[in-house]
């Protein structure tokens, strides 16, 4: 493979944010202005590609919808092949490139390869999602730790720390896990926590942004009223109870007071 213009071959992977465009570092930023080759995935605000230069070559790499499917091998291959021809290739990821992104694996085979690597990390959609909502993963006297999962392992099944996860009492992130919601569902269920609050946020902190919000027991049925999918965040917790939604009611009573 032959290098353009004495340049050395590089990977910088960067976390792009949850999805509105401001929410990328200055760091990941610096990095798509200097940038030969980006390829990004489906998750990132499309906005952020117009801060490379002209001839940066912008690859799309999304895996969404099972359409223009690309398997990780490729892209492998792809920031190979791409970083000896042409230089610098950013590896544009939604949220932080190793909270479920796979970071990690690219890194390490563009490593096999001599490649340079440099990381810039990015903010997970798994804190800012519930929190530009107005939910805390942890606030004190209410949860005082969290967990983040994935619902969906390897070998498809429901991931078994969800199962200890669930005995906790502490606030429960859910990534990739909208199509499993009727198993999370029993599970909790069969822990006798119907009660307990859930939140489902798609498209968090974008424009098209939804929301649902109920308890454990009626939490299917909302979702299919609201027409909620993926991409979500499932929060389960007694966090879901701080949603300015639920919280309404409370706080005008308190200003009425306070203002009194
Ligand atoms: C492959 S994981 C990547 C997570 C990413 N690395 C991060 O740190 O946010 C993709 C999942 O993250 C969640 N996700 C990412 N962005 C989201 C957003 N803006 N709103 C809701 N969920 C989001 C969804 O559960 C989605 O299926």
């Amino acid at each position: 493979m032959l290098l353009k213009k004495n340049k050395i071959p590089k990977l910088t992977l960067v976390g792009a944010g949850p999805g509105d465009p401001d929410l990328i570092t200055l760091k990941g930023i610096k990095a798509i202005k200097n940038a030969d080759v980006i390829l990004y995935d489906a998750l990132i605000a499309e906005e952020l590609l117009d801060f490379a230069p002209k001839q940066t070559l912008k690859i799309y790499v999304g895996k969404r919808g099972g359409t223009n499917y690309i398997a990780q091998e490729d892209i492998h291959k792809l920031i190979v092949d791409k970083a000896f021809e042409y230089g610098h290739v950013v590896r544009l990821k939604g949220g932080d490139p190793m909270v479920f992104g796979r970071g990690h694996e690219e890194l390490d085979y563009a490593k096999a390869f001599g490649l340079e690597t440099a990381i810039v990390p990015g903010i997970s959609s798994a804190i800012s999602v519930p929190e530009m909502q107005e939910i805390p993963v942890t606030k004190r006297g209410v949860s005082e730790s969290f967990w983040v999962l994935t619902a969906t392992t390897q070998d498809g099944r429901l991931s078994k720390d969800l199962h200890l996860a669930a005995q906790s009492k502490a606030t429960v992130i859910v990534l990739m896990g909208v199509h499993k919601i009727k198993q999370i569902v029993s599970l909790y269920a069969g822990l006798n926590k119907h009660n307990l609050p859930i939140a489902v946020i798609q498209n968090g902190t974008c424009k098209n942004e939804k929301i649902a919000i109920s308890t454990i027991e009626n939490i299917e049925a909302v979702i299919i009223e609201q027409n909620i999918q993926s991409p979500a965040i499932i929060v389960i917790g007694d966090v879901v109870l701080e949603h300015p939604s639920v919280l309404e009611k409370i706080t005008n009573e308190q200003v009425m007071k306070n203002l009194a």
